[in-house]
């Protein structure tokens, strides 16, 4: 494919008056083909179920209505349940995670606290129709409950759902942790102090080793980054820190993995798509440039500010079958834990990106990420370059302003 035809295209064409905060059409960019690997497909190594029945960010219409609040389902006082079975199922880590992810009770292991403690629970005096419509949909109660829809999202069948009310209400007893690592309150907190740009500690920094040797080797047509910018150091300092940008062309966010990919395009003929080893390690290079330099987005134009509140608002959206929006694990939940995780706030999100993930042996650039928190909820992921990440990536980076880069992170 001749993307220096389209880049060229894109240099000769109408320049369009942009703002300061937006990127200038002077920059040549590819701007008609998606940005990722087509057609956009999951991670096979990644859970692979369709939940195109439920609310995604681009589609946030899908999930089934919820009740109004105070409609409860009639059920037959006193239920009849088996509460043995109940007591598995409250521990299923298959079943979105277990009801241990939040709330505490007995034989639990590394149980969360985003929930009540429910220690004995069966003392509470609440009635079997109010624990059933709670587990059903608490929204019945709570239009803004932070508790999935278990049964209106058909993650537990009615039956399943009396079994549980069965052995929560066997749930009468003092209840206690058994120390203090399975106690959610005094667990320590993960600190992270492995140093970032140790080429030992950090397997992230063979990313920065790759895009500093992209940056110098010719593309198709024969041109590199290097023979266009030959003071990487000096011309590139703070360049990072003011990412994303609106485009006009693009009518979006760009992000700088993006940008790599439709710059690379327009100027080199090459393809170095999103989230490719290639990409990501240019992406991180960029970065590394800007370590130490604090992160300055500049928000001041009305497109941007329209992408800010976009942004904002999405964070807020209730996407997947398990029915969180953002803010109910980084804002309700922060500094929380859902089971054995530790739940950061926005603030501290954006300057170690890309990242290393000890557990995953890869590096994750910030679109990649956005998508996994889509898919460990079930909710499908859309493709690396959506509009609706870069308003997202947008805010957490606004919010992020003034904290310094250090990149390439590590994480667990
Ligand atoms: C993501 C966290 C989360 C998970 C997972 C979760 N809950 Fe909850 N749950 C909550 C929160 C938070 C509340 C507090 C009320 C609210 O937000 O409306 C709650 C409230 C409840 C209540 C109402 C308690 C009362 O005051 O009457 C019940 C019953 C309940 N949860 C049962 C369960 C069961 C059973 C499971 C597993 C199938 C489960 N929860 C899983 C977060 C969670
Ligand atoms: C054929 C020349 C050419 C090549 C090759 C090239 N660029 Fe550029 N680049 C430009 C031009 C022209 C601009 C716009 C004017 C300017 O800012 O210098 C630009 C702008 C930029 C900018 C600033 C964008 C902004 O926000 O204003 C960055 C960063 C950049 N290039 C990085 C790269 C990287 C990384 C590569 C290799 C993947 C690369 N360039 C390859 C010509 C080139
Ligand atoms: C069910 C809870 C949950 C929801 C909902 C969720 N996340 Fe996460 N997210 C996590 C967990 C767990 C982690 C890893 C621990 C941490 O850093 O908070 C994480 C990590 C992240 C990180 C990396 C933080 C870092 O410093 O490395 C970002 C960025 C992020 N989430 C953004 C989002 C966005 C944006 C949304 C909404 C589209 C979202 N998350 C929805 C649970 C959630």
């Amino acid at each position: 494919m001749h993307y220096l035809r389209l880049g060229l295209f894109a240099l000769a064409g109408f320049v369009f008056p942009a703002h300061a905060a937006e990127l200038s059409s002077s920059v040549p960019l590819e701007v008609e083909q998606p940005a990722y690997q087509t057609p956009w497909q999951r991670y096979g190594n990644w859970p692979q179920g369709d939940w195109s029945g439920y609310n995604t960010l681009n589609n946030p219409q899908t999930s089934p209505a919820p009740p109004p609040v105070g409609k409860l389902q009639a059920v037959q006082e006193p239920i009849t349940g088996d509460a043995d079975k109940g007591k598995k199922l409250v521990a299923d880590r298959k079943r979105g995670g277990s009801c241990f992810a939040c709330h505490a009770m007995p034989d639990a292991s590394l149980a969360g606290n985003v929930g009540p403690e429910f220690f004995n629970i069966g003392s509470w005096g609440r009635s079997d129709t109010h624990l059933y419509n709670y587990i059903y949909d608490p929204r019945a109660f709570n239009p803004d409950a932070v508790m999935p829809p278990w049964g209106a999202h058909g993650v537990f069948s009615q039956q399943e759902i009396f079994d549980i009310v069965a052995y929560l209400k066997t749930l009468t007893g003092e209840g206690s942790y058994p120390d203090s690592m399975e106690n959610p309150f005094t667990r320590p907190v993960p600190v992270e102090n492995r140093d970032n740009l140790d080429v030992f500690e950090n397997p992230g920094m063979m990313g920065e080793e790759l895009g500093q040797t992209l940056y110098q080797k010719a593309g198709e047509n024969g041109k590199s980054c290097a023979d266009c910018h030959d003071k990487p150091v000096q011309q590139f300092k703070t360049w990072a820190t003011t990412m994303p940008k609106f485009d006009l062309r693009l009518n979006k966010m760009l992000g700088i993995e993006e940008f790599v990919t439709r710059h690379a395009r327009a100027t080199m003929d090459t393809d170095y798509l999103m989230q490719s080893e290639q990409n990501t390690g240019l992406a991180i290079y960029l970065r590394y440039l800007a370590n130490g330099e604090p992160i300055a987005v500049d928000t001041s134009d009305p497109n941007t500010q329209a992408a800010l509140a976009r942004g904002e608002a999405l964070g807020k959206v209730k996407i997947g079958q398990l029915n969180f929006a953002c803010v109910d694990c980084h804002e309700f939940g922060a500094e929380r834990w859902i089971r054995g995780q530790y739940l950061s706030g926005v603030e501290g999100m954006i300057p170690h990106f890309p990242t290393y993930r000890t557990s995953r042996a890869e590096i994750w650039d910030i679109r990649k990420r956005l998508q996994w928190c889509g898919v460990a909820i079930r909710a499908n992921e859309l493709p690396p370059d959506a509009a609706e990440y870069g308003d997202i990536e947008l805010y957490l980076t606004a919010k992020n302003n003034g904290k310094s880069f250090d990149v390439p992170g590590i994480r667990h």
